[in-house]
């Protein structure tokens, strides 16, 4: 899928984390889930187990976008050189922390090819986090945190940002519709086994609230059946656009 032009049909906005260790296994979810969802999101375990390689032949076996999640966080120079490096890489999303607003200036001097999203706060992050993360008091509202963060993703060139659903409405809302919202940290009410995210939302809420695009890893990649499992994802997606726009 192209994330410009046409709109985004359910299954298109749904994004397969191949949180994986290897090339084999990689791949084999690439094939499975071509038709199922609209793009690939290529992370740390996967890129620096297989190198930049696993990039082309994802989108080969797939015939799909790639999102290259490294989550950048240096200094500028540092974060400028790895942005247009993988500019050639042929992707059409990447994420730097949005914590470091000169590091992701430096994103701004390139405007390359590649769509840069903002990694506003972790979604395996919960408000007693913050505390032990020096964050000051006038921000241990989620909300603030990520709505202070997402601004400055945006005057410093990102084309959207990565927050959780609970935070996706109050992001749209103040930045709107164009800013593109990215979701992770999805489960249906099926997913009921306890883990590392805490700031959970299911794939309806997450589009009924303005995300975009929801990431999904695990809940897809562990289902005894992926694709029956990505159809209802992509129902829920579609009930969610539905009614949000009959309002
Ligand atoms: O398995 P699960 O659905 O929790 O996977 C979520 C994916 O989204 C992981 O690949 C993780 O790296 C990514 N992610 C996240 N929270 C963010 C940004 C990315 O969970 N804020």
């Amino acid at each position: 899928m192209r994330v410009e032009g046409k709109k985004p049909a359910p299954r298109d906005r749904i994004i397969f984390a191949l949180d994986l260790p290897t090339r084999k296994e990689a791949l084999h979810y690439a094939g499975l889930l071509k038709d199922s969802v609209g793009l690939f999101k290529i992370g740390l375990e996967l890129f620096v187990s297989c190198g930049p390689d696993i990039v082309k032949a994802v989108r080969e076996v797939s015939g799909r976008g790639i999102f290259l999640d490294l989550k950048f966080h240096d200094i500028p120079a540092t974060v400028r050189s790895a942005y247009r490096a993988i500019s050639n890489l042929g992707v059409e999303f990447t994420t730097v922390h949005c914590e470091g607003s000169r590091a992701l200036s430096s994103i701004d001097a390139l405007r390359g090819p590649v769509k840069a999203l903002g990694v506003t706060l972790l979604t395996s992050l919960s408000e007693d986090d913050l505390e032990e993360m020096g964050i000051d008091p006038a921000y241990r509202a989620l909300q603030e945190l990520v709505l202070l963060r997402a601004r400055t993703a945006r005057k410093a060139g990102c084309s959207g940002v990565v927050c959780s659903g609970r935070e996706a409405g109050v992001v749209k809302r103040h930045l709107g519709g164009d800013f593109i919202v990215v979701t992770p940290g999805i489960r249906t009410s099926e997913d009921l086994t306890e883990d590392d995210q805490k700031r959970v939302v299911t794939p309806y809420e997450a589009i009924y609230s303005g995300a975009d695009y929801i990431v999904v890893g695990r809940p897809l990649r562990d289902a005894p059946d992926p694709i029956t499992k990505a159809e209802e994802m992509a129902e829920e997606v579609q009930r969610a656009l539905a009614d949000k726009a009959r309002g």
